[in-house]
């Protein structure tokens, strides 16, 4: 097909994610024709840096062979059958491995997307409520500027008003906790100590002590929320407030799990074991949806009856554990291991940083330069309100090859862990030039 047919199609009957279908009219969606490590091939011949991971997923860039080897691997065996009432190697391998992510939490349930995945962890911290008897406690707590999906649920949970305010009307209302104590690196005195902060966070989290199940978090990072880095003391506090109060504590590292942060899980920043921890996008390095909620003993016992006693989580996805999603997921954990990716995330982040600071500085274009881990972030200094500045960069950047899609007007990288200096030295001329063209 070429390009024209396709886009012409394309034009008719997909109905892009996050997007307003009229801006294809101007800007076409872009052909893909291929992809590898850290580019995308276009169908014209060009190729353009990934410089985002495909929303933050494909951790070892684009078509790793051992992950592709893994996929084959399982299909020559079988592709999927229902995990319910039946089990197989492969997803009793990952289970392991999942398992000993965070000490106690070995309780393994899986689904599909990342939404699902929040799904069920505000289910199943309602219906142990519900079994134990603390039938008050139906509340959530959340943090300004989350982000956990876009299901009712996951939307009920977040706080980004672009995203959830149309749906308002039916969505249930957490409490929101808005003095939050960013930071933009680990070297800010915040990331250590937030006591600052803390007593009025306290205050306004005692009034729903008694009433909350459990509070969400995005450990460290909050991604869609314009990937703002908060206070490694501030997880810490919460955990043990939460720990104090009988209120569990979900993280929600479906964006940070896995070493996008610099440690395998974002919750270690802080030495946090929450209740329920959600994984998803990297689980699987972008390869296919699989997602999973793990949890601990006492969780899981609380479910755990009679059928009669009406206590069993009834709550299933048609793909859950996936047995090709599994297999890959089986592979990105070893290839995490073996390749040390935290490592190279963290060495990675830090020329990141340095190639950010130095854009800031040669356009005097940017604000609040922030970076953990292989993140990096920055506001665009921008007067007019109306002005769609991130999107005029996301163009000029994909003309001279590099995804950024900025979200709003906050620009930012997140590319596969394994990217090299020399692609970073071309993201930042481009970052740079598109910056220098647009403002
Ligand atoms: C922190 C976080 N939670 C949940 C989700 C939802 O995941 P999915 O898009 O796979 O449903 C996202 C997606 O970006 C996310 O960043």
């Amino acid at each position: 097909m070429d390009s024209i047919e396709l886009l012409t199609l394309d034009h008719q009957h997909v109905w892009h994610p996050c997007s307003q279908m009229k801006d294809y009219e101007s800007f076409k969606p872009l052909p893909v024709a291929k992809a590898q490590g850290c580019y995308i091939h276009l169908s014209d011949g060009t190729k353009i840096i990934d410089a985002i991971s495909s929303w933050w997923c494909k951790l070892l860039g684009h078509g790793h062979p051992r992950l592709k080897q893994a996929l084959i691997n399982q299909s020559e065996k079988f592709e999927h059958v229902l995990l319910a009432n039946t089990t197989n190697e492969t997803i009793v391998l990952l289970t392991k491995q999942l398992s000993t992510l965070l000490p106690t939490l070995d309780k393994v349930c899986y689904a599909s997307d990342g939404s699902c995945a929040i799904e069920i962890a505000i289910k199943m911290s309602i219906q142990a409520r519900q079994i134990l008897g603390e039938y008050q406690r139906t509340k959530f707590i959340t943090l300004a500027n989350s982000y956990h999906g876009e299901t009712i649920g996951a939307l009920s949970v977040s706080n980004i008003d672009r995203y959830r305010n149309i749906f308002k009307p039916i969505l249930f209302q957490p409490c929101v906790l808005s003095s939050i104590p960013y930071v933009s690196t680990t070297n800010d005195p915040l990331w250590n100590d937030c006591s600052i902060y803390w007593t009025e966070i306290e205050k306004k989290l005692s009034e729903y002590a008694s009433t909350t199940t459990a509070l969400i978090v995005e450990p460290i990072v909050q991604a869609a929320g314009g990937m703002k880095i908060y206070s490694k003391d501030f997880l810490y506090r919460l955990r043990k407030w939460t720990k104090e109060n009988n209120i569990y504590l979900i993280a929600d590292e479906i964006m940070t799990g896995f070493s996008r942060t610099g440690k395998l899980l974002a919750c270690q920043h802080a030495d946090v074991i929450p209740d329920f921890l959600c994984l998803g996008k990297n689980l699987t390095a972008g390869w296919l949806p699989l997602s999973a909620v793990i949890t601990h003993h006492d969780i899981y016992h609380i479910f755990y009856d009679d059928y009669e006693k009406g206590k069993s989580f009834l709550h299933s996805h048609t793909y859950a554990g996936n047995a090709l999603a599994a297999s890959v997921a089986l592979e990105v954990l070893t290839i995490i291991k073996e390749e040390k990716i935290s490592d190279q995330a963290r060495l990675l982040g830090e020329h990141m940083l340095t190639a950010m600071l130095e854009i800031a500085y040669d356009t005097n274009k940017l604000d609040h330069v922030r970076g953990i881990g292989a993140m990096v972030a920055a506001d665009l200094i921008c007067h007019d309100h109306h002005r769609r500045l991130g999107y005029e960069i996301y163009q000029a950047a994909v003309k001279r090859g590099a995804l950024l899609r900025p979200l709003g007007n906050t620009i930012y990288w997140a590319p596969p862990l394994n990217m090299n200096k020399e692609t970073l030295d071309q993201l930042k001329k481009i970052t740079l030039d598109a910056i220098r063209e647009s403002v």
